[in-house]
């Protein structure tokens, strides 16, 4: 599959939901952002040196607000039109780009960091995806991936069930095929995709990437009531931090290349304000 920047590659009814959507995660974050996700995510973040931020599919650009409060020149791209204005009207002084994962307009090894917050389920050419963020890291920057547990987008057909004796049990059906799947709550109502967990490994594994973390969090200690006691029996979430490695230098990168223009003179089509 070939796709130019800013193509989605299928409907994903994001377009429709994205009112709903931006109601749903408010201020705050919804539910799983909120006791569950940000915590952990923003320590991967934090106090690392990190520069210069991307953000895959960072929808209202909530993340990309919350690396910028770290001091981080952050970058959020997502196909979805209507969550990239209010993204724009959030956060007047970001950079937020209508865009696809799979091809941008970005140029070679702009980043240290990449984020995937509850992204990669979303998108439909998840090694093209891959594929792009390793080009836009630098050798050495991390991909920091918060996603749905594969057993989770296997649910049939709501995970939940009831037993005769009233306890409840969670069921996966299918779990090898990849497909789409359509979700619906609170409004929102969109398709994304099952994936084995091989897929995102196998993905990850041979565009060169290294594990440095994995997680699987739980949350947070003082949360509690029966969806917290849910979440812990079934852990919906997972983290992983990936590596580009510091010798994965491409064919056609120049370790100058993103900082020198073709006067010599120190230019970057990202982040010009960052190295004036
Ligand atoms: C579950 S939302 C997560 C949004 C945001 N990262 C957050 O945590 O609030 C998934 C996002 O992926 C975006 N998306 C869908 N297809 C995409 C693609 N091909 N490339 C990048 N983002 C995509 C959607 O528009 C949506 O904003």
């Amino acid at each position: 599959m070939t796709l130019e920047p800013g193509e989605v590659a299928v409907y994903s009814g994001w377009d429709a939901s994205a009112d709903a959507w931006i109601a749903v995660i408010g201020e705050t974050g919804d539910w799983g952002r909120r006791f569950v996700l940000d915590r952990p995510m923003l320590e991967r973040c934090h106090g690392r040196g990190f520069a210069r931020a991307l953000d895959i599919g960072c929808g209202e650009g909530r993340f990309c607000r919350m690396l910028a409060a770290e001091g981080m020149a952050t970058v959020g791209i997502d196909p979805t039109g209507a969550l990239i204005e209010q993204a724009r009207r959030l956060h007047p002084d970001g950079d937020y780009r209508v865009e696809a994962a799979e091809a941008t307009s970005l140029p070679d090894a702009a980043f240290d960091l990449v984020v995937s917050y509850l992204s990669l389920i979303d998108i439909a050419d998840l090694d093209a995806a891959i594929a792009e963020v390793h080009r836009l890291l630098r050798p050495g920057g991390s991909l920091l991936i918060a996603n749905l547990q594969s057993f989770n987008t296997a649910a049939e057909p709501l995970g939940w069930s009831h037993e005769p004796d009233g306890s409840r049990r969670f069921s996966i059906d299918h779990y090898l095929e990849i497909r789409q799947r359509l979700t619906e709550w609170q409004g929102i109502s969109i398709c994304n995709w099952h994936r084995p967990m091989q897929s995102y490994m196998r993905a990850l594994l041979d565009a060169g990437f290294e594990l440095r973390h994995f997680a699987e969090p739980a949350p947070d200690p003082d949360c509690t009531g029966p969806k917290a006691d849910r979440y812990r029996r079934v852990p919906n979430f997972l983290i992983m931090e990936w590596q580009k490695p510091l010798g994965a230098w491409r064919d056609n990168f120049d370790p100058r290349g993103s900082l020198l223009g073709e006067t010599g003179r120190e230019t970057d089509p990202v982040f010009p304000q960052a190295l004036s």
